[in-house]
């Protein structure tokens, strides 16, 4: 056990953690994604696919749990190697010419992290909280979870931070994708190319998808009949 610690806390192994971590978070967003686009469907579709969730709440909250592990992983160790990497390089953006070395997002990842982090507390303390924990009786519809999506996307100011935020969103994982696969050292003169390829439609499908819906909710809906 105490050579898995040691690993896990020397620098590579800080990063393989947060490419692992970084990794599951890829896979859980294209879930969270399909599970997102029902509401295209109306309010049958997506109040369905939330019943779903509800059947199989033993197995969600052991996804949730390990989802909670990942972000605090993630976010602790992101910080944690950008602090390093700033005492070791404390000049590096004066004389390092770093737009050369790496790219915009690279460089910023830290603060674009800390953004999502921000979108990531509202996020979950309007959805989640309301999902599992908030009840009141005008909400007991049928059509409940359903409504309080759209309510809320509705809202201009929340929906142009979700706008905002998956714009942010899709910088994170164009760069998250790449690093994760550097770190686990699959890195081929052939297939690099290939995987940034990957890494940039993902980043874009995935950022463009997710701001779709409060851009479709805010200025296209009619009102579900
Ligand atoms: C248009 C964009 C999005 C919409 C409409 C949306 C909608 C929702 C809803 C309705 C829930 C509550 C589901 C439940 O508790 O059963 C939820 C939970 C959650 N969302 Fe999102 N989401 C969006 C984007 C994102 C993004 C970009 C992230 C991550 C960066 C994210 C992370 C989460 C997490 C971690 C949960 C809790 C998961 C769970 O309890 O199973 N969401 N979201």
């Amino acid at each position: 056990m105490g050579w898995l610690l040691r690993s896990m806390n020397s620098s590579i192994g800080k990063k393989f953690v947060m490419a692992i971590t970084g990794s599951f978070l890829i896979i859980f967003l294209i879930v969270h994604l399909i599970g997102n686009l029902t509401l295209y469907f109306g309010p049958e579709a997506f109040n369905g696919y939330v019943e779903t969730l509800d059947i199989i709440k033993p197995l969600i909250r052991v996804i949730e749990l390990v989802l909670l592990l990942s972000f605090v992983y993630h976010i602790i160790y992101g910080t944690w190697l950008w602090i390093e990497n700033k005492k070791a390089r404390p000049v590096s953006y004066k004389i390092n010419a770093s737009s050369e070395n790496s790219t915009f997002s690279s460089r910023w990842m830290f603060w674009i992290g800390s953004i999502i982090f921000i979108f990531l507390v509202i996020h979950l303390s309007t959805f989640f909280y309301r999902f599992n924990f908030y009840d009141p009786e005008g909400l007991a519809d049928q059509n409940k979870y359903y409504n309080i999506v759209v309510g809320f996307l509705q809202m201009p100011w929340y929906s142009i931070l979700y706008i905002i935020a998956m714009i942010i969103l899709g910088l994170h994982l164009h760069h998250g994708f790449q690093s994760a696969f550097q770190t686990f050292g699959w890195n081929h003169k052939k297939y690099t190319p290939l995987i940034k390829a990957i890494g940039r439609i993902y980043a874009i499908g995935m950022a463009g998808a997710f701001a779709s819906i409060p851009i479709y909710f805010l200025f296209f809906y009619g009102g579900s009949q």
